[in-house]
């Protein structure tokens, strides 16, 4: 099946909020308001337009999204702009056939061209090593709320970007509405974590 990536359309996004709200729906750890989190964050000073991605298939049919966002590296008085992905959404008739795959990889494509350099992501460290991530601890770059340090990832997009970088990441503030962000924020990453990938204990330590 031949797969388009591209530029999300402002004409797609009740389109795409109805797929993401589709792909999450039967995923026990989340809890289904992640089309509603992109509608927040295509509002904030965190959303990079090109970086809201569609996956179609020859005919149009949208298949997948992605977005990766803004985020900031901060320590002390120094910031380092990064990005970080979430979410990322398949529809379900077409989950494991390499979509999100191909939305990942055109993503960094797309971040280098428009000069980021590194990427964060909590997730599953058995699946996002294969695309490049490395545990953020080695770089000293840690999550702004509880988490296994092997879930908390980064690549460099631009070899050796992140080799003066190190401190806590700052999301956007549309991560949540209420006013605990931190533990917000945290809550819901860990349950997009959970939801793809979801094992048993995985949760030990992460904010409540
Ligand atoms: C998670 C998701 C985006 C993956 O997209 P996809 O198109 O189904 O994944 P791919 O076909 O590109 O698979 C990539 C790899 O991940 C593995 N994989 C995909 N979904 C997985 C899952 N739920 N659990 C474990 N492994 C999974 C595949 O086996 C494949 O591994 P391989 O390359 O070694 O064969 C998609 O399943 C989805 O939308 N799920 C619901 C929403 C969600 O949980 N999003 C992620 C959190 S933001």
């Amino acid at each position: 099946m031949e797969i388009i990536i591209e530029q999300e359309r402002a004409s797609e996004f009740e389109a795409v909020e109805e797929l993401i709200r589709q792909a999450f729906a039967s995923e026990e750890y989340s809890d289904q308001t992640e089309h509603q989190l992109v509608k927040r964050l295509r509002n904030s000073k965190a959303y990079v337009t090109e970086l809201s991605l569609t996956a179609k298939c020859s005919d149009a049919k949208l298949l997948g999204h992605i977005l990766l966002t803004k985020a900031w590296i901060l320590e002390g008085e120094k910031s380092c702009e990064t990005l970080a992905l979430a979410p990322v959404s398949v529809s379900p008739e077409h989950q494991r056939k390499g979509i999100g795959s191909a939305l990942i990889n055109a993503s960094f494509e797309r971040a280098k061209q428009l000069g980021f350099s590194s990427v964060i992501v909590l997730g599953h460290p058995a699946y996002y090593p294969k695309f490049g991530f490395e545990p953020a601890s080695r770089w000293n770059i840690r999550a702004p709320f509880d988490v296994p340090e092997e879930a908390f990832m980064v690549i460099e997009l631009v070899p050796g970007a992140l080799a003066n970088v190190s401190g806590v990441v700052q999301y956007a503030g549309e991560f949540s509405t209420l006013k605990k962000r931190k533990r917000r924020i945290g809550l819901f990453l860990f349950l997009i974590y959970e939801t793809a990938f979801a094992t048993s204990g995985a949760a030990a330590g992460l904010p409540k």
